[in-house]
């Protein structure tokens, strides 16, 4: 699928533009970039790949070795693991982590190296990064077969999926799912997920300027366009990352807690956070803590 081609709708345009103005612009990055941006992706929107290459050869080269590099690396390896446990840190319970779908692992090592040393944690991921990190009581394990999680029956007591549901496929849902409820552990468990969501009942925590009214200005399936644009932005563009599957399978709050009710999860905690400054790419997130029923 490629989202670029639903950069001809203008109130989508919109939001993806004030969108990355407002993440880009608080890390010293101009307007003029932004616009020079999303005018590349449209004029080349048949063609993703070009798109990709002359916003790096006309634009500005967003990919970690690029001029924007140093931005993005800091963000990758300390800005973004510190938000996700400033999120999740209530709810971290027992000795072993597992991070599904963990990227390059940084979360892992943040954990293991600022909160507790004496963590188990297990990073999994159905690609190998080249830069991924595995070390002292960080584990990386390659997930092959993509919908078995590597990890041992009732070995997790806390389970993460940042910003990864959206990336599965909706029939291959249910069995991610069966992996969970095998890996985590009776006794003392949680699973937290921080996901690309929208909810139109509760307030933000992060109204992101106007990025909440813009949002919801949109039709429901021109929200989900908007959405996949910055994420590819994020994936493809930001990191040159073509492989990633992106199937954009993006729900709202209520979807996936009713989803995880009928798979027999309590739920402990939600929360619609909205658009978060300390995003680089931002849609707008929710977060949703659950519990496997004993
Ligand atoms: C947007 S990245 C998020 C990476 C990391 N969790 C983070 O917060 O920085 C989504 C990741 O999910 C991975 N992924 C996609 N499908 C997956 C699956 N079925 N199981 C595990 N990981 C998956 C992708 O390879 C990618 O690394």
């Amino acid at each position: 699928m490629n989202p670029l081609l639903y950069l001809t709708n203008q109130r989508i345009k919109e939001f993806v533009f004030q969108s990355l103005q407002s993440s880009y612009t608080r890390r010293g990055i101009a307007t003029e970039v932004v616009e020079g941006i999303v005018d590349v992706l449209a004029t080349c929107r048949e063609n993703p790949e070009t798109a990709v290459h002359r916003v790096y050869e006309q634009v500005i080269d967003m990919r970690p070795l690029g001029c924007f590099g140093e931005k993005y690396n800091s963000y990758k390896r300390w800005e973004r693991p510190q938000f996700l446990y400033a999120l999740m840190k209530e709810y971290l319970i027992g000795t072993t982590v597992v991070d599904v779908g963990c990227g390059d692992n940084s979360f892992c090592k943040y954990l293991v190296t600022n909160v507790n040393q004496n963590l188990l944690c297990i990073g999994t991921d159905v690609l190998c990064y080249p830069d991924c990190y595995h070390g002292s009581h960080v584990d990386f394990r390659l997930q092959e077969p993509p919908l078995q999680i590597p990890v041992n029956t009732h070995e997790a007591n806390c389970v993460m999926f940042a910003n990864v549901l959206h990336h599965i496929k909706h029939e291959d849902l249910n069995s991610i799912v069966r992996e969970v409820i095998r890996i985590t552990s009776p006794e003392r468990n949680v699973i937290v997920i921080i996901e690309d969501t929208w909810d139109d009942k509760s307030k933000p925590v992060w109204e992101g300027k106007d990025l909440n009214t813009l949002l919801f200005r949109l039709t429901p399936e021109e929200r989900c366009r908007a959405m996949a644009i910055i994420d590819w932005i994020g994936t493809d563009l930001a990191t040159g990352h073509l492989a990633m599957s992106k199937p954009f399978a993006f729900k709202s709050m209520e979807t996936w807690e009713q989803f995880f009710l009928k798979h027999g999860f309590q739920i402990i905690g939600s929360r619609y956070l909205g658009f978060p400054p300390q995003k680089l790419h931002l849609n707008p997130q929710g977060l949703l803590v659950l519990r496997k029923k004993p």
